[in-house]
């Protein structure tokens, strides 16, 4: 097991995510956990994440001295170099501007972290200090324009650190570098499989839950999906799904919902026609969090008023499951308190007082790993490969006020989009599609007439896991035809802009 000590950077899941690509199982636990604990953990490795903190902060930051005695090999990433350094009597300097992006490094020295390396490297840099001074019996093994000790190492206490980030996908042999890390320097086995990981959450459901019925809130997503048929396999008919048409879903996506659930065999399918409900207590809306607010504690309503129900049916509901993914809990929820909140998802901002037992069986995996699981458990392939959808549904890609005429257009043009992306088989090359609309009105021309009509811009990406992501290089006859459709066939839209930002800076959603 590789641990991954926490300073409260944004990649430190990722990190995890990458070792656990690499067949190795990670955890990650906050940077001053004790040493006894970290001993009992028996790490073959322990990593040092990045954050926003500088070693230079009133209260930044640092793990308990003793790590560096315990005879485990260390990998310092960014803010975890500099406090390498700063503990083994090295320098580091603050600077003034924060720089991120991409950057050349200079392998100076084949070290065996960068085994198979070339001798310049595209990386990923996110930084504000750097190491100006190498803490005694250390040598530098790589550098770069702005970090003139990019790298160093301690190859006999095997202690390593690098400035930039290898867990994104941006550096690109970064993968090369953790995988020599774990298993050539830390000497790691392969630990993680997928079929292991089913056996094992079944049988910790079987405990957990044992002979209670239990609800669910489906979404036709992945992650609700798999999460509801492990429980089906573990304890049949005593589980219930609700599936929430919350006014805020996808062209003919409820009916298609409910077709996947009762081919499936599901035998008790609720389905709950909220939309009402959800587009009133939205309505005026036009803050993000908030709108994601409202619609978490209106879905938690909802559940209750239905588990109500069937308490006087005589089914006595204790658990609530859910299918939050680890991405979720950590860009929304922080892994400790030293990380930066980005945005909240709607299935973490649960009312406090919730009469529910939460069972979140797939809380510890990544997409990718929901998805190898998903093949594991024999789901249909469109199932498997359907883009992610987010819980706050097309409420976060109407930017500003939700309204009835909005969801219509925003339905229409992005059925458009997702169509076409078929049409071109373009859609399984994509992580995630979806079409945005801007509550802006602009000048057009129709005919002979002036249009004054709103901007819709789309959006897809191509992601790994959906924490970085790139936008996706969609011919240009292929966006022309979707582009000419929409504005042809939605009379509100009269202007189609393509969204061309990464993540990060940007985010995948807009709101
Ligand atoms: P961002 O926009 O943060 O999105 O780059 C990363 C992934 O998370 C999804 N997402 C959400 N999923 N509730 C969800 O269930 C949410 O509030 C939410 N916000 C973003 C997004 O679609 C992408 O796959």
């Amino acid at each position: 097991m590789i641990l991954i000590l926490d300073f409260g950077s944004q990649y430190t899941h990722l990190i995890a995510r990458r070792i656990r690509e690499l067949g190795s199982y990670a955890e990650i636990l906050p940077f001053n956990i004790s040493v006894t604990k970290i001993i009992k953990l028996k790490p073959q490795g322990i990593i040092l994440s990045g954050s926003p903190s500088s070693v230079y902060d009133k209260n930044a930051p640092f793990p308990k001295k003793r790590v560096f005695n315990l005879n485990i090999p260390i990998l310092g990433i960014c803010y975890g170099q500099q406090v390498i350094a700063k503990i083994l009597g090295g320098k580091t300097k603050a600077k003034k501007l924060r720089e991120f992006g991409r950057e050349t490094i200079t392998i100076l020295d084949k070290s065996s972290l960068f085994k198979g390396c070339k001798n310049k490297e595209t990386v990923w840099f996110s930084h504000g200090d750097t190491v100006t001074e190498l803490p005694k019996r250390f040598k530098k093994i790589g550098s770069s324009k702005s970090s003139k000790i990019a790298a160093f190492e301690n190859y006999d206490s095997r202690v390593f650190g690098i400035q930039f980030h290898p867990e994104v996908t941006h550096t690109v042999n970064g993968l090369k570098i953790l995988k020599n890390f774990t298993y050539n320097i830390c000497k790691e086995k392969e630990s993680w499989k997928i079929s292991d990981t089913k056996r094992r959450l079944i049988s910790e459901l079987k405990k957990q839950i044992g002979e209670e019925p239990v609800l669910i809130g489906v979404s036709g997503g992945i992650d609700s999906f798999v999460v509801a048929t492990l429980i089906k396999n573990t304890i049949g008919n005593r589980l219930y799904c609700v599936f929430v048409d919350n006014g805020l879903l996808r062209k003919n996506e409820p009916e298609e919902v409910k077709n996947l659930f009762q081919k499936r065999g599901f035998r008790n399918f609720l389905m709950i026609d909220a939309k009402k409900q959800f587009l009133t207590a939205l309505r005026g809306i036009v803050d993000p969090e908030k709108k994601r607010e409202i619609i978490g504690h209106t879905f938690i309503r909802v559940f209750e008023k239905k588990a109500k129900e069937l308490e006087k049916k005589q089914v006595k509901i204790k658990f609530l499951a859910q299918g939050t993914i680890y991405p979720d809990r950590i860009e929304s929820a922080q892994p400790s308190k030293d990380a930066t909140k980005i945005k909240s998802h709607h299935n973490i901002t649960l009312p406090k007082k919730l009469k529910f037992q939460i069972i979140e069986p797939i809380k510890e995996l990544y997409k990718d790993e929901v998805r190898e699981l998903g093949r594991e458990l024999g789901l249909p392939k469109p199932i498997i490969g359907r883009h992610p959808f987010p819980g706050p549904g097309l409420a976060i890609r109407i930017l500003g006020e939700i309204t009835d005429e909005r969801l219509s257009i925003l339905r229409e043009t992005d059925d458009i989009f997702l169509s076409e992306l078929r049409k071109n088989k373009l859609y399984d090359k994509i992580w995630q599609a979806f079409a945005v609309l801007l509550p802006l009105k602009t000048v057009g021309v129709m005919g002979d007439l002036r249009t004054y009509e709103y901007i819709i811009s789309l959006r897809a990406v191509t992601s790994k896991d959906g924490m970085t992501a790139d936008w996706a290089k969609i011919p240009p006859k292929v966006l022309e035809k979707i582009s000419s459709r929409i504005i042809n066939e939605v009379m509100e839209v009269n202007r189609v802009v393509y969204d061309i930002s990464q993540k990060p800076p940007a985010t995948i959603e807009y709101e």
